[in-house]
C-alpha cells in the first residue's frame, strides 16, 4: 500500500510524509477502513527514524484522518469522506485532478491585460526609475521607521500631516479648492476611483466615460455592472458638445488637462459648458488630474475643481507619476458632505493605506523636496520629449502621426498598422507600449501606440524608433 511514496522533496521529511499520506487518503487511493504499516515497518521501508513515523501518525490521528483499533493496528478513519473532508476544508479532487470549487463567476471585462506588469521603457505612466532621489527618500524613510507613532492603527482617511501637505500643494499649484479634511488618501487613483463607485453608483445608474480613454476607469466603472456610455472626443478632447444627447449620467469620467491618452486640454470655455451640463443634470464628474505636473512651456491649466465653490466634482490625483509608482499612493477630494462617505467606504475597502509610507511622503513633500523633484522631472521629461519627436520626426516620417500637445509622460503614434501586434513585437524587443486601439471601447477604432518616453533614457529611444522604423518601413505591419 505504501510503496508509492517518494521522501525526495527539499522540506523535511515528516512534512513530506505528513502530506503524502494525507494526500492519498483525501483522493482515496488509501480506502476507508484499510490498514496503515506499522510504525515500525514504515520506518523500515522508508529508511527514515520511527519517531519520525511515530510523530505523523498521531498527527493524522489528531486529525482524523486515521484511527487505532487496539490491538489491530492503525486504519483509515471509516467517516473519513463523508465527515473530517468537510471539517478540515480541503478541495475535494476529481479523478482527472480538477479541484471542485464553488462557483466562479464570469470575468466582467474581457480585454483585462497584464502588459502593465512590467515595467519596461516606454510603458505609459511609468516614470523615470533612475532618477528617482532614493538617497533622500531612504534617509526619510528610516527617520520615520523609528517613530513609535508609525507602528500601530491610524484613520482609514490618511495621516493628516500628509493630508495636510496635499491640500496646500493642490490649492497652491492646482487651484483645487481645499482643506485637509476634504482630502482622503487611498491606494492609487484605482483605489480612489474604486471607492466612487462604491459611494456613488446604484444599480442601473448611468456612468460616462471618454472614449478613448483609460481603461483603469473604464473597468471601475463597469465593475458594478452599471450601464456604461461613451463620450466620442472632438479635437483629443472630450467632446462636451455631445453630452445633451446622450440623457442622464450619475456620473461622468474625464482627464480634462491632459486627456488620457489623446492629450488634448480641455479649454476654459468647455470647462465651463462641461460644469454647466454636470450641475444641470445631477451628474458627478471625476477629474482625474494624473499628470498635470508635466507641462513643459506653459503653466497648466489650474484644475476643474477649483472654479467654482461646490462644483460637482471629485478630484483623483497620485503619486504614481510624481513620486513611484509602487508606492500606491493616490488621494481624492471631495465636497464636505460626502467625507464621510468616503472614509466609510475606505474603512471597509482595505481601511488604512500603509502609514510609514504615507509619512515619508508628507516629510518629502513638508521638507520642499517634492516641489523641487517635480521640477527636476518637467525639465527631464522636456528633454525626453523633444529628443523623441525629434527621432520620430527624422526616422518615421510617413510611417507615423505623432499627436503631441507639450505635456505628460506619453506620446501617441498614430498609424495605420496592426497596433496589438506592434506592441507585442516591441516588447518582445524590451520596450513596453499600449496600443492605440485598445484604448477605444466599441467599434471605430483608430490604431497606433502609446509611448510612454518618460521612463526611456536618451539611448532607450534611439534603439526604440530605429526598431520601429525597420519594422514599419521595411514590412508593413498589416491591419
Ligand atoms: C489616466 C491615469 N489616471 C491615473 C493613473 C494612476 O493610477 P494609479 O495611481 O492607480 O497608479 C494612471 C496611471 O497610469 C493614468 O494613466
Amino acid at each position: 500500500m505504501i510503496d508509492d511514496i517518494r521522501l525526495d522533496g527539499p522540506e523535511p521529511l515528516q512534512q513530506q510524509l505528513y502530506q503524502q499520506l494525507a494526500e492519498r487518503i483525501i483522493d482515496r487511493r488509501y480506502p476507508a477502513g484499510s490498514r496503515l504499516p506499522s510504525s515500525r515497518q514504515l520506518a523500515l521501508d522508508m529508511g527514515i527514524s520511527r519517531n519520525t513515523v511515530n510523530a505523523v501518525y498521531d498527527q493524522l490521528k489528531a486529525e482524523g484522518f486515521v484511527q487505532s483499533q487496539p490491538g489491530k493496528g492503525l486504519f483509515v478513519h471509516q467517516r473519513i469522506h463523508s465527515d473530517t473532508l468537510q471539517r478540515i476544508g480541503r478541495p475535494v479532487l476529481q479523478p482527472d485532478g480538477v479541484a471542485l470549487l464553488p462557483p466562479i463567476p464570469k470575468l466582467q471585462a474581457s480585454k483585462y491585460d497584464r502588459a502593465g506588469d512590467v515595467s519596461l521603457p516606454f510603458q505609459p505612466g511609468l516614470p523615470d526609475l533612475d532618477a528617482f532621489p532614493i538617497r533622500s527618500w531612504n534617509r526619510i524613510l528610516h527617520h520615520q521607521e523609528s517613530r513609535k507613532r508609525l507602528r500601530g492603527y491610524d484613520s482609514s482617511q490618511g495621516y493628516l500631516p500628509l493630508r495636510h501637505a496635499i491640500a496646500e500643494y493642490l490649492r497652491s499649484a492646482r487651484g483645487v479648492r481645499c482643506q485637509e479634511h476634504q482630502v482622503i488618501i487611498t491606494n492609487g487613483a484605482q483605489q480612489a476611483l474604486s471607492l466612487v463607485m462604491d459611494v456613488l453608483l446604484k444599480p442601473g445608474d448611468r456612468v460616462f466615460s471618454e472614449n478613448p480613454g483609460y481603461r483603469g476607469a473604464r473597468y471601475a466603472l463597469a465593475s458594478r455592472g452599471n450601464p456604461v456610455t461613451s463620450v466620442p472626443l472632438k479635437r483629443q478632447v472630450l467632446d462636451v458638445d455631445a453630452l445633451p444627447a446622450l440623457g442622464p449620467a450619475r456620473l461622468l469620467f474625464c482627464t480634462p488637462t491632459h486627456q488620457y491618452p489623446m492629450g488634448g486640454i480641455l479649454d476654459i470655455s468647455q470647462r465651463m459648458a462641461l460644469l454647466r451640463w454636470a450641475q444641470q443634470n445631477q451628474t458627478w464628474l471625476i477629474e482625474d488630474d494624473y499628470d498635470s505636473e508635466f507641462h513643459f512651456y506653459n503653466k497648466p491649466f489650474a484644475a476643474m475643481q477649483g472654479m467654482f465653490d461646490h462644483a460637482p466634482v471629485l478630484y483623483v490625483g497620485s503619486f504614481s507619476k510624481t513620486l513611484l509608482p509602487a508606492l500606491r499612493v493616490g488621494y481624492l477630494v471631495v465636497p464636505e458632505p460626502l467625507v464621510d462617505h468616503f472614509v466609510q467606504a475606505k474603512q471597509v475597502n482595505g481601511g488604512e493605506s500603509p502609514l510609514l509610507i504615507q509619512a515619508t511622503i508628507a516629510e518629502f513633500m513638508e521638507t520642499g523636496q517634492f516641489t523641487r523633484h517635480v521640477r527636476r522631472m518637467r525639465q527631464l521629461y522636456r528633454d525626453k520629449w523633444l529628443h523623441f519627436q525629434a527621432r520620430v520626426a527624422a526616422e518615421l516620417d510617413g510611417l507615423v502621426t505623432p499627436v503631441a500637445e507639450s505635456a505628460g509622460m506619453h506620446l501617441v503614434l498614430e498609424g495605420d498598422f496592426d497596433d496589438q501586434e506592434l506592441s507585442l513585437w516591441l516588447r518582445t524587443r524590451g520596450f513596453g507600449s499600449t496600443p492605440l486601439s485598445s484604448h477605444f471601447f466599441g467599434e471605430g477604432n483608430r490604431t497606433g501606440l502609446v509611448m510612454g518616453f518618460a521612463s526611456a533614457s536618451e539611448h532607450e529611444i534611439e534603439t526604440c524608433v530605429a526598431l520601429l522604423r525597420e519594422r514599419l518601413g521595411s514590412s508593413p505591419v498589416a491591419r
